[in-house]
């Protein structure tokens, strides 16, 4: 049985997101999708309300759970016995940071392996970030944010 993580903020989840979430199902027996407790950071959504909306989203995936964490990734994966991290490149620009990252990861659990997985192209400027900006604007989140969840989103970054 291989187990992935899938990390992240996940504040919102986007189509890339579910574009890699649904890659990385093809590549292994089980996908634990994690989102990250960080109280240095302020959010838009709750981790209660972003762990949810992800379950809501991938609920036909039988071999893909939701949950979040707290504390260094290396050892919430090996709680989890899992072998290999995902992170998702969109383009060259997301590389630097995600290198260093694998790079780390690799020193703090060894056999722990970072597999990188390129989203659909269209895709590929699609951000939690501007989410939230476009959200926040009163902006049209189609082709954004996955449809079943897209008032959801809106009616919250709305608020404010
Ligand atoms: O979606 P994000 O914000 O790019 O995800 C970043 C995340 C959650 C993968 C990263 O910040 C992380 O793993 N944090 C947990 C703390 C940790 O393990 N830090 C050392 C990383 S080298």
């Amino acid at each position: 049985m291989r187990t992935a993580i899938y990390p992240g903020s996940f504040d919102p989840v986007t189509l890339g997101h579910w574009d890699l979430i649904q890659r990385a199902t093809k590549l292994v027996d089980r996908l634990v999708v994690a989102v990250l407790h960080n109280p240095a950071k302020t959010s838009a959504f709750s981790v209660e309300d972003r762990v949810a909306m992800l379950k809501e989203l991938v609920a036909p995936l039988p071999q893909v759970e939701v949950t979040s964490f707290h504390g260094l990734l290396v050892d919430f994966a090996k709680s989890q016995n899992a072998v290999v991290i995902v992170r998702g490149v969109r383009a060259f620009s997301d590389f630097e940071y995600e290198f260093q990252m694998a790079l780390m990861n690799r020193k703090l659990a060894p056999d722990l392996e970072t597999v990188f997985l390129m989203p659909k192209e269209k895709y590929s400027a699609v951000s939690s970030r501007f989410v939230r900006e476009i959200g926040s604007m009163g902006g049209n989140l189609a082709e954004l944010v996955p449809e079943t969840l897209r008032e959801r989103i809106s009616a919250r970054l709305a608020k404010g």
